[in-house]
């Protein structure tokens, strides 16, 4: 496990004082993407498939309503050479105009499988890929499984958390999560993969790294759906009614409570969803803003001696040392035997070099920068992805002209 996505430090787990069960419903769910399976005619382009809401035509749109369905799904489609994408909420892509030509499979299953419940041996639950993450959040907060609160609101299924371990708020799914089960595509067969073997980092893991990784991924690279398909995965958390001690500053302030300090995990996902909401990070059809990737770059993980070049009010957040992840990403400068990575902030530096919040290119121009947020890419409406990729690149080049810094893009590029 590594360091969260801001100035946090870990937090210790939740004690083992159960509450009483609660049926409290609130807050509610994020509603996901505007196509949910099976409940619309079949979406014909990538458009309707993702957050940003840019992409062209798919060639085959599948879904998949059991396990068995799924692997046949993958394994057809892999012995047919045909390309393979697998969806999840859309929330981590960026598809281009010309679509991808492959099969597009999505996997419809929503199913929490409570497998025990110990005050004192924790809580063990398997949740299919198709879940939707806040469903789960909000079915955990309720059930008092520990742990959860802090990744409330984050749009995307359970099958894509463990992929970018998703995090927010000084929680990352690394802290929950106890193995996942998978169809691994170079074996031809189902495989368990314990956490100590996904090579969990910073918005990183070695499904993700599959994909341009050859050595991960047997010999060869997997794109854009790397070489684990993700058929569920089963988290062990501590019963808990109440939060972790808070560890980040924003949420701490949201709360009016002292960093440390526990809190009812109901309040916790209100504080969280209220903030995500002031930065367009809950999704939410009438709002522009949130029609975007989220963060679309990560934060920049920096040798010290670059880290030291910044301007002194450039946000600094340590980061612990780990082999194999958070290897510094974005230094144009070579990293240095002693130097300590520092993490700094992907949106301080966008601000910085000259791209405010609502930037766009050109006043015709269809996308911008979140209004509330400047690490989104947002989508005012009918935006082409060539459009994304002008910001994108725009963006990238002013903060390495500033700064000496490569931004590392976080969403999956399709069909570039
Ligand atoms: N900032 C600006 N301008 C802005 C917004 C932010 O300068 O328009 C600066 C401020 O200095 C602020 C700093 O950026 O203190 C950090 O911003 P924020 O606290 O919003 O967090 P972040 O580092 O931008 C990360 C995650 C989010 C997660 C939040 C909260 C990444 C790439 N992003 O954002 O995750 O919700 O922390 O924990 O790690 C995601 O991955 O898609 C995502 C939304």
């Amino acid at each position: 496990m590594t360091d969260t996505s801001g100035p946090s430090e870990r937090a210790e787990p939740p004690s083992c004082s159960a509450a009483p069960r609660s049926a409290d419903p609130w807050p509610a769910p994020v509603e996901a993407l505007a196509h949910r399976p099976g409940t619309q005619e079949a979406p014909t382009t990538l458009a309707e498939l993702t957050t940003l809401r840019v992409g062209g035509p798919v060639g085959e749109y599948v879904e998949a309503r059991t396990e068995a369905e799924l692997i046949d799904a993958v394994r057809q489609a892999d012995d047919s050479g045909t390309p393979l994408l697998v969806v999840g909420g859309g929330s981590n892509i960026v598809a281009s105009d010309t679509g991808f030509p492959g099969r597009v499979l999505r996997d419809a299953r929503q199913e929490v499988l409570l497998v025990a419940d110990n005050s004192c041996g924790g809580v063990e639950f398997t949740a299919t890929a198709g879940t939707t993450w806040d469903d789960l959040v909000r079915e955990a907060v309720a059930s008092h499984w520990g742990g959860f609160a802090p990744l409330s609101g984050i749009p995307g299924t359970v099958g894509a958390a463990p992929v970018q371990n998703i995090g927010a708020y000084g929680a990352e799914v690394c802290q929950l999560l106890a193995s996942v089960r998978a169809w691994d595509r170079a074996a031809g067969r189902t495989v368990h993969l314990a956490l100590s073997e996904l090579g969990l980092g910073y918005r990183d893991s070695d499904l993700k790294r599959s994909l341009s990784d050859a050595e991960i991924g047997a010999g060869r690279t997997w794109g854009p759906t790397g070489r684990w398909v993700v058929l569920s995965v089963t988290f062990l958390v501590r019963p808990a009614s109440l939060s972790a001690p808070i560890a980040y500053s924003q949420l701490a302030r949201e709360l009016d409570v002292e960093l440390g300090t526990r809190v009812d995990a109901r309040a916790v996902r209100e504080a969280v969803l209220d903030l995500r909401r002031s930065k367009g990070m809950v999704l939410d059809t009438t709002d522009h803003d949130t029609w975007s990737a989220g963060s679309f770059f990560t934060n920049p993980v920096l040798p010290a001696s670059l880290a030291a070049a910044l301007p002194a009010d450039a946000p600094r957040y340590p980061v612990a040392a780990r082999a194999g992840a958070n290897r510094p990403a974005g230094a144009v400068r070579p990293e240095r035997e002693q130097d300590a990575p520092v993490k700094t902030s992907a949106a301080w530096l966008i601000d910085h070099a000259g791209f405010p919040k609502g930037f766009t290119l050109s006043a015709t121009s269809r996308v911008s920068l979140s209004t509330k947020h400047v690490l989104a890419l947002t989508n005012r409406g009918g935006a082409r992805a060539q459009e994304v990729a002008a910001l994108r690149d725009a963006v990238v080049a002013g903060v390495r002209d500033r700064f000496g810094i490569a931004l590392v893009p976080e969403p999956v590029h399709v069909g570039w």
